[in-house]
């Protein structure tokens, strides 16, 4: 099923690799984006790295996404067992010497998680698994991120015509081939976040030979009053002489700095990176559930031939969205 919307190009791909700055809501991102593509009717499945375990809780009741956790080590143990056999694969996984094996191949657990998820997207018959079509995979913080995206090309240098260099070589291809895989970069509308994720975009042409495929803006906060509203409330507030509507003039000019403040950094945004931009908006409910995650993955990607779940989602944009008539902190919700 073909649909419109920001994220809809990305998730078009087999493997979406979700990065970003930590807290900038990688996880987040990626569960609103498995919910996405099972939207767009894909077998879906969110994997999460470092043997973390959050997307399982975060999309709850939602069972039609497959969920699953890489834990280094098991995926290195059975990536050797095809190599070389169960026994050396045990012997060389084992805890006293996994620390050895670490050291001596840097980048070769980041290969793994990454051709561990790679895999997904094929069938295996031995498990009776069908391939996915969408592997989202929670990626870990840029830094790490950078590391991850590279050991293919590493190890296909490195190993050449043996098994090892034969599978990085298939693995370097799928990542550059943009008709593969998708890189998506979170951040937050701060300085330190928007000054890293140009600076991970510059990279991601050099690592994967393109820019990120989509650039996704988190927490964004509503820009609710013009320069006027804040004026007549000024002189309302005056008016009354009541302290507590004084304070509470105060936080209103708060929340408004700090949707200007971000208005600014996503102008920086736009001038650096040539990424498609999604914005999703700051969601005050507390911890986030499956209910506000299929609200941001509507943001993401809208069908484009269900007029009723277009009215739906209409419905969460206003729900969440600046107050109609207004543009948000960053102007149109996507570009
Ligand atoms: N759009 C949002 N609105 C409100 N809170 C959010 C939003 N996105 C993420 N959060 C919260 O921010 C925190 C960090 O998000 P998370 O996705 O875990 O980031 P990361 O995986 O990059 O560390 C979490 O507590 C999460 O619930
Ligand atoms: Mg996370």
């Amino acid at each position: 099923m073909s649909g419109s919307g920001p994220a809809a190009a990305a998730l078009s791909r087999r493997l979406v690799f979700v990065t970003g700055k930590g807290g900038t809501g990688k996880t987040t991102a990626a569960a609103a984006l498995a919910l996405a593509a099972r939207r767009m009717g894909r077998a879906t499945v969110a994997c999460e790295v470092s043997g973390h375990t959050q997307v399982p809780r975060l999309l709850g009741s939602e069972t039609a996404i497959a969920t699953m956790s890489i834990d280094p080590r098991l995926a290195l143990r059975e990536w050797l067992s095809r190599l070389i056999g169960g026994p050396g694969a045990a012997l060389l996984t084992r805890p006293q010497t996994f620390g050895y094996f670490v050291a001596a191949a840097p980048g070769a657990l980041e290969l793994i998680t990454l051709g561990k998820a790679w895999d997904l997207t094929r069938a295996d018959p031995r498990r009776h698994r069908e391939a996915f079509e969408s592997v989202v995979l929670d990626g870990p913080s840029t830094g790490q991120a950078e590391g991850m995206l590279r050991a293919p090309s590493t190890y296909a240098a490195l190993g050449r015509a043996g098994p090892v260099g034969v599978e990085a070589a298939q693995l370097r291809d799928a990542v550059a081939d943009p008709s593969s895989s998708a890189v998506v970069v979170t951040t937050l509308l701060t300085e330190l976040c928007v000054s890293e994720t140009l600076e991970f975009a510059g990279r991601a042409e050099e690592i994967v030979g393109r820019r990120p495929d989509l650039v996704v803006v988190n927490q964004v906060l509503p820009d609710r009053f013009t320069a006027l509203d804040l004026r007549r409330l000024r002189r309302a507030v005056d008016a009354a002489r009541d302290p507590t509507l004084d304070a509470a003039e105060q936080v209103v000019q708060l929340a408004c700095d700090r949707a200007r403040s971000q208005a600014r950094q996503f102008e920086r945004l736009r001038a650096g990176v040539s990424s498609p931009i999604v914005e999703l908006p700051f969601v005050a409910a507390g911890a986030l559930g499956l209910r506000e995650l299929t609200a941001l993955s509507q943001l993401l990607w809208r069908p484009t031939y269900d007029w009723t779940g277009v009215r739906a989602d209409r419905g969460r944009l206003r729900r969440f969205g600046p107050r109609p008539g207004r543009a948000g902190a960053c102007g149109a919700a996507c570009r």
